[in-house]
């Protein structure tokens, strides 16, 4: 069985969120299974192709967008562990840039659509002439939804699967530009209730098999929970087909053990790291050195779904409480804004460092003794499976992955602290609560074990991959 996983971001080569992380992560776990993995994705203008050694290859051609002939290269890097080819398609009038989906001011490129319409012509062109190997092609999210769709009028003899990361993000296309696709596409897309067309949908209805990335969250799109009614009847149309499956982490990359950012490591037998790494992060913050102090870490995107509305109004009654908290991330101006104003309210007890930034990420999750994660929803969520292999007790809202990963506290069990339904008092108690719990010494420790000897590696997911792939 040779599997082609078609993705617009692959860590760590590119990276705007979590699915590159799943991208850079699972073909590898798959791996074993099966005969070949090939990954595609855009050789984007940022990539350092030296660093990992990237490389041309004898492969290239065309494809026709529109009127348009445009040709195209195919570079090539094996996966750090050897297991997996990541090809790169290489077209510098699309790609040669930089930023991923967006120019430096956060706004979205004014060509996306051609340019993941290119990115998939592409794709069908390397799997239909036979110069990559296909019997599965794995779609993720909306810039390759179309490939289930112009591969059944191409009538080619591959199994397609889609994978949904996120639901929020469509992909809608408009009329006019359905001109740029080949016209065999035309007749089998479904015009929405906006009057365009969402390439998210198209994934659905036209794939063999559809996940997404909880068993939570396709019980929660199914159930209609944040989807229109118009989606709703396409997601119900496939439901015998749709299935969660809860993403795993590189447990190489985000090992306590044996993490290459954390200046001290540590394990579930001996901790002692672990403080060594607040008392570092503390410093780096520029946080007074109060080891004793509660000390909740973030990082996440900058937008309101992710609970920032909620941690805002709590700042100043926690922090007069005596807790401390670290954020990283980047996106909407107001957040950042209160976030600033919050650490200057408080400069001992509030650091934010507006951006991305890696090492610092790993530092958050080794160094915190809680993760704030109060996502109003969340499909999987990567940062709750990483805090609990630290021992870093995530604070989370019982939704989608989240409620599939994290176990609500009780006196003997739980991995967590869970809240419902999605209202600040709510979230207020639960972290009232874990405060408790953090100056009682003993839970603390019960339940940091605990955390830390959950098993969130791929191997479990990859297999019910691969069931799918048989079907
Ligand atoms: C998206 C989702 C996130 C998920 C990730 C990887 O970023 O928002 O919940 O973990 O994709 O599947």
């Amino acid at each position: 069985m040779n599997i082609v996983f078609a993705s617009a971001e692959v860590a760590p080569y590119s990276k705007a969120g979590g699915l590159a992380d799943v991208a850079g992560s699972l073909p590898q776990a798959l791996a074993p299974y099966v005969n070949s993995v090939q990954v595609l994705t855009p050789l984007y203008g940022q990539i350092d192709q030296k660093k990992y050694d990237i490389h041309a290859t004898t492969s290239s051609g065309e494809v026709l967008l529109g009127d348009d002939v445009i040709p195209y290269s195919l570079y090539q890097a094996t996966a750090a562990d050897q297991s997996t080819q990541i090809g790169f398609i290489r077209c510098d009038r699309f790609f040669g840039r930089d930023g991923i989906y967006t120019e430096s001011d956060g706004e979205g490129f004014a060509d996306n659509n051609l340019r993941y319409f290119f990115f998939q012509l592409v794709v069908l062109d390397l799997i239909s002439t036979g110069s990559i190997p296909a019997d599965i092609l794995h779609c993720n999210d909306h810039h390759t939804g179309l490939l289930p769709l112009m591969m059944k009028t191409m009538q080619l003899k591959v199994k397609s699967i889609f994978t949904i990361h996120n639901f929020l993000y469509h992909g809608h296309f408009s009329a006019e530009e359905i001109a740029l696709l080949p016209g065999s596409t035309k007749p089998l897309l479904t015009i929405t209730q906006w009057d365009n067309y969402s390439a998210l949908l198209e994934g659905i209805d036209h794939s063999d098999i559809v996940t997404t990335v909880s068993p939570g969250y396709a019980l929660e799109l199914l159930a209609g929970l944040n989807v229109d009614q118009h989606s709703l009847t396409r997601i119900q149309a496939v439901k015998p087909n749709f299935s969660g499956i809860v993403n795993g982490i590189d447990t190489e990359y985000w090992s306590p053990e044996r993490d290459q950012y954390t200046p001290f490591h540590f394990s579930i037998d001996d901790l002692d790291g672990k403080r060594k790494n607040k008392a570092a992060l503390l410093t780096k913050a520029g946080l007074s050195p109060d080891m004793d102090a509660p000390l909740f870490g973030s990082i996440s995107r900058l937008v309101e779904n992710k609970g920032f509305p909620f941690i805002n109004k709590l700042l100043d009654e926690f922090v007069d409480l005596g807790a401390k908290f670290i954020f990283l991330g980047s996106g909407s101006p107001e957040i950042s804004d209160q976030l600033r104003k919050a650490g200057k309210r408080h400069p001992q007890h509030i650091a934010f460092d507006d951006g991305f930034n890696e090492p610092l990420a790993h530092l958050i999750e080794a160094g915190s003794d809680m993760f704030l994660m109060p996502s109003r929803f969340e499909p999987c969520g990567l940062n709750q499976l990483y805090s609990l292999r630290y021992g870093t007790i995530p604070i989370v809202h019982r939704t989608g992955g989240l409620g599939d990963t994290v176990d609500p506290w009780t006196p003997d069990s739980g991995t967590g602290f869970v809240f419902e339904p999605y209202d600040i008092n709510e979230l207020r108690k639960t972290m009232n609560l874990a405060l408790k719990i953090y100056y009682s010494g003993s839970d603390w420790a019960a339940l940091m074990q605990r955390a830390m000897s959950m098993d969130f590696s791929w191997d479990q997911s990859a297999k019910q991959y691969f069931r799918l792939y048989n079907l």
